[in-house]
């Protein structure tokens, strides 16, 4: 098998683990865990010098409601450790808060502000930061606390679809030798908002892009696909009634993401079971991306402050995911949690 097929495969063999979905019957489960048992503990990958981070905070809703001592020690590892592990941009891929109420919005702002200055990031808001999760129209306290006005004098800031709303916005900054777009997108984005990241995504062609949202990928590793297995995967935006239409993974993948040569990485959060998945797919245009889905909040006490590090190596060409609590000081070392992938 030649490296391109065994990269498109990739996804394939995880999705033939079955890893952690809430389908899986519980025999499964029993023999995962004893697998997992047998296997020895594979030692985390070493940072490589001359790297450069992204950092991922999955969805961080449960400590906007019970543990925000989990997002302050987040974000202050970040800005600990930006000059060593040379972080360039954080995302935070929906779900800042539970209930969208004032005080959840509250402590992420007072969170989010050690990093204003410091670490730019992106956010997007996910189901959970609507009225009602989503079902009660598309007005989010994002807009609120997160203002198009708070990035503005950002270098690295591009711009939003609509002025005074910061749910569909880009991001342009330079790394290891690369010009690179990130295109954030709201929940379910709806077609007027895939038309906008199309343009903005033609716009800046010449630049790798990074896309995400809060629901795509789902824990099967396939795309949230509405159309072909409706309820058999929760979570997907079909099943909330959000004002103004959605789009799910595969609708995304299909209007957008597959016409575009320039996306390295489609990401997501929101989703069931152990919350991961990730498979590589192939564009109209002959490209791969890869397609890696992060969520932690069904783990304990509301994820332990788990990140998902992207870390960039120097040969311009591997990327390393590895996952990191600063609760812990530890690295999750499975194959769904530190895997490496290609930078084409
Ligand atoms: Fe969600």
């Amino acid at each position: 098998m030649d490296r391109r097929n065994f990269l498109l495969g990739t996804g394939v063999f995880l999705g033939l683990l079955g890893l952690g979905c809430p389908a899986e019957a519980k025999d499964d489960k029993d023999k995962k865990k004893q697998k997992k048992a047998e296997k020895p503990k594979q030692p985390p990958l070493p940072f490589v010098p001359g790297s450069w981070t992204v950092v991922i905070l999955p969805d961080i809703q449960n400590y906007a409601t019970r543990y925000p001592g989990l997002l302050r020690l987040q974000t202050r590892w970040i800005v600990n450790h930006k000059d060593e592990r040379r972080i360039v941009y954080v995302l935070q891929n929906g779900d800042l808060t539970n209930n969208n109420k004032k005080f959840e919005w509250q402590r992420v702002d007072r969170e989010f502000k050690t990093l204003d200055g410091v670490v730019p990031y992106a956010v997007v808001p996910g189901n959970h930061d609507y009225p009602k999760c989503a079902k009660a129209g598309r007005n989010t306290g994002l807009n609120d606390y997160f203002p198009p006005s708070r990035f503005e004098s950002w270098p690295t800031f591009g711009g939003t679809m609509e002025p005074g709303h910061i749910e569909n916005n880009f991001h342009l900054f330079e790394a290891g030798g690369r010009k690179w777009v990130i295109v954030g997108l709201e929940w379910g984005p709806r077609d007027t908002t895939l038309e906008w990241a199309d343009g903005i995504l033609k716009k800046y062609a010449d630049r790798t892009a990074i896309v995400f949202t809060h629901a795509y990928l789902y824990c099967d590793n396939t795309r949230l696909d509405w159309a072909k297995k409706g309820t058999k995967q929760r979570g997907n935006p079909h099943a909330y009634g959000t004002a103004g239409g959605v789009n799910d993974g595969e609708e995304i993948w299909q209007k957008l993401i597959k016409k575009h040569a320039n996306v390295f990485l489609m990401m997501n959060g929101h989703i069931q079971g152990d919350g991961l998945g990730f498979q590589v797919s192939e564009t109209d245009r002959g490209t791969l991306v890869n397609e890696m889905a992060v969520d932690y909040q069904r783990q304990e006490i509301g994820g332990a402050a788990w990140l998902r590090l992207l870390e960039f190596l120097p040969d311009g060409r591997t990327v390393q995911a590895r996952t990191y609590s600063p609760l812990y000081e530890e690295y999750k070392t499975d194959p769904e949690n530190q895997f490496v992938f290609e930078l084409y």
